[in-house]
């Protein structure tokens, strides 16, 4: 086992009930769960491979690719969903070519669609990073990446 893993692993017992913590715990540290960091924790608590990709595959909480530079939460909760956010989403997939759940190769950007935000009389509306984004049109996602793109040159 390399190194990262075992002082990843330090603070735990290798016990089968640590598992949905073990994942949490490389999600912190890594920012999402890699094939090498899902074998790791199998030969760690001594069980199938199998057991825990099908584990942190069911929970939403988990992600399997690195977060872009700046990632995007668009929420999915009701107030938003009546407000139009399924068309804010296809608009923000357009603009940044990828699909929610996915991280843009160059780690420029990642999408990632969540349950209530708490922001609902806001909505529809998005997490940039730490900041929301509220009240949002299609034209306003536009502006949005329009200046992005400004701003990076
Ligand atoms: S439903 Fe979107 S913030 Fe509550």
């Amino acid at each position: 086992m390399d190194d990262k893993f075992v002082e990843l692993f330090q603070d735990f017992r290798a016990k089968e009930e640590e598992l949905i913590p073990l994942l949490q715990h490389v999600q912190n540290v890594e920012g999402f769960i890699s094939e090498t960091a899902m074998k790791r924790i199998a030969s760690f608590l001594n069980i199938p491979e199998s057991k825990v990709f099908s584990v942190a595959t069911f929970y939403a909480q988990f992600r399997f690719a690195p977060i872009g530079k700046k990632h995007i939460m668009l929420c999915r909760g009701t107030a938003c969903h009546v407000k139009n956010a399924p068309k804010i989403l296809d608009e923000i997939e357009n603009q940044i070519n990828i699909k929610a759940g996915e991280t843009r190769e160059d780690l420029e950007y990642s999408l990632e669609t969540v349950a209530c935000i708490g922001a609902c009389s806001l909505a529809p509306c998005i997490v940039i990073n730490d900041e929301v984004k509220a009240n949002l049109t299609t034209k306003a996602v536009k502006k949005i990446f329009r200046d992005d793109r400004k701003k990076n040159g």
